[in-house]
């Protein structure tokens, strides 16, 4: 590269431990101007810690930054704003209690203070500015965060970022939670930074998407770096190797494109309607994997949550056969005792019992399975299974989920409903933030899932993982199925997106 780069953050020997766990060892990077860095490592790497250090989310246990070749020692989260460092963090960054002007300007209130009281109009129209200035135009200021959706929760966090002016922009591995429309406004937003001599960090599972947008890219393994590459260099198999130190084959989705499903109907939907949800009708056979497809706002997450009767409906009903026996599905609770299962897009809030135990989240949904017998013994040997099949990175099953890394936070989500009763498992999406590896090993439980008749639904924003895993897919829009596809080994991703617009 001929121009002239300028180096903005330097972090030396840079060191995280908690309690005995070293997170990050010794990490020493260089992020310039005018380029986007990309971060990435199997999930507990230290990938998080390091940007939440960068951001002051986080303390340094020892080592050293400098921000334009000054120490930069920053004493809380707002302090780093004042010195140009933004982030969106992986997980949850909005508080449900305030509104979305509140969460916009936390602990920045002052600016809106008159005559010793914050005052709250200004605050709004000053947060309809921030979220315009990302082309945001259907959420409102006023809203509280607990009425938006999951996406719309991030896009509010984009846009605080973005408000602040940053230097340095990190996104640590939000690209996942956001759907095709969301994903534009943030490629859009870093490249904008990029070409106005700014810098970012970007951290994501998603190889394809760093290899498209980074400049140079970092490989963390167990809290070390790696190594890192430069554009001209990058080359999927090398990265995935320098990733987890061994060679991984590329394709891990189904191999076999037989989509018939002989099995009996285990779920049917019959004419539903929601506030989003507009005449959805379709039937779960035993033994298939449904996908669903859509854009952002076209009821496919509403459709999940429908089924595990979380979604208020106007009309329409959900049965399900199981051994024969028909039941309504009204509520959550009637979900749960006819055994449907939900890995919900939004972990934190609807999956997990963060304070808890690994154990006791994992034990949690199979308690009927051991009722009769439950003793410590089954439970930890339970928890020990699912731990070691989905390469759970803990210090020990007693340790609560809260402290996990986000992608071990999603197998703790995904692992309690695998070797469960349920013979229904609702998934949406079920390999968020998940790295590499363990998505394989994902993908041939859920296929091993299906040979043992179990009925699947899958929601997912990543078209490869639907073309890959589904007997059928059905396309939303609009709250409506516009389009169904049937397995087959010529189906593209342009087949399903020309149903989604
Ligand atoms: N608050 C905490 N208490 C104890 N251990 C923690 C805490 N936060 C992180 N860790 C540990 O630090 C290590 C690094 O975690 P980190 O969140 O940085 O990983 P990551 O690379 O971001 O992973 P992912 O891809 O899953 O998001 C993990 O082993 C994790 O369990
Ligand atoms: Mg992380």
């Amino acid at each position: 590269m001929e121009e002239k780069r300028k180096l903005l953050i330097e972090t030396k020997d840079l060191t995280k431990k908690f309690n005995d766990v070293v997170a990050v060892n010794k990490v020493s990077i260089k992020i310039n101007r005018g380029e986007i860095l990309g971060l990435i490592g199997e999930n507990g790497s230290g990938k998080s810690t390091i940007s939440s250090m960068i951001s002051a989310i986080h303390t340094v246990t020892s080592g050293e930054m400098f921000l334009d070749g000054k120490k930069y020692t920053p004493s809380s989260r707002m302090d780093a704003i004042d010195n140009g460092i933004t982030m969106i963090v992986q997980e949850a960054g909005t508080i449900d209690g305030l509104t979305v002007a509140e969460n916009i300007f936390l602990g920045d209130e002052k600016r809106f203070i008159k005559r010793g009281i914050v005052d709250g109009r200004k605050m709004e129209e000053e947060a309809k500015k921030a979220l315009l200035s990302i082309g945001i135009e259907d959420i409102e200021p006023s809203a509280t965060a607990a009425m938006l959706s999951f996406e719309e929760r991030k896009l509010v966090e984009v846009a605080k970022a973005v408000y602040y002016d940053p230097e340095l922009f990190i996104v640590d591995e939000t690209t996942t939670a956001l759907s095709q429309h969301g994903r534009e406004i943030l490629y859009k937003l870093i490249h904008k930074l990029r070409d106005d001599n700014k810098a970012v960090l970007l951290i994501s599972h998603d190889l394809q998407e760093l290899m498209d947008n980074c400049d140079v890219l970092t490989v963390l393994r167990d809290g070390n770096l790696v190594e890192t590459i430069s554009k001209d260099e990058f080359n999927e198999d090398r990265i995935k190797k320098s990733m987890v130190g061994r060679e991984i084959k590329g394709d891990y989705y189904r191999s076999d494109y037989d989509g018939k499903c002989d099995g009996k109907v285990i779920v049917r939907a019959e004419n539903l309607e929601s506030d989003t949800l507009c005449d959805v009708s379709f039937d779960l056979k035993e033994g298939q994997i449904l996908g669903i497809a859509g854009l952002s706002g076209s009821g496919m997450h509403e459709l999940g949550r429908a089924i595990f009767g979380l979604e208020k409906l106007k009309k329409g009903r959900v049965t399900t056969f199981i051994s024969d026996k028909e039941s309504e599905i009204k509520s959550v609770k009637d979900a749960l005792s006819n055994n449907i299962g939900y890995i919900s897009k939004d972990r934190d809030k609807e999956a997990l019992v963060l304070p808890a135990s690994i154990k006791d989240n994992l034990v949690l949904a199979n308690l009927s399975k051991m009722k009769f017998f439950i003793t410590k013994k089954t439970e930890k040997e339970f928890a020990q299974k699912i731990i070691d099949d989905l390469n759970i990175k803990c210090s020990s099953m007693n340790q609560a989920v809260g402290e996990l890394s986000g992608g071990n936070k999603q197998k703790v989500s995904f692992g309690k409903w695998i070797g469960n009763d349920s013979k229904i498992i609702i998934m949406d999406s079920p390999t968020r933030g998940v790295d590499i590896g363990v998505k394989t090993t994902m993908y041939q439980l859920i296929t091993e899932l299906k040979k043992q008749g179990y009925a699947i639904l899958l929601i997912s924003e990543e078209m490869q993982e639907l073309i890959g895993m589904s007997d059928e897919i059905l396309i939303m829009k609009d709250g409506a199925i516009s389009g169904r596809a049937q397995r087959s080994a010529e189906l593209g991703e342009q087949d399903i997106i020309s149903y989604m617009i």
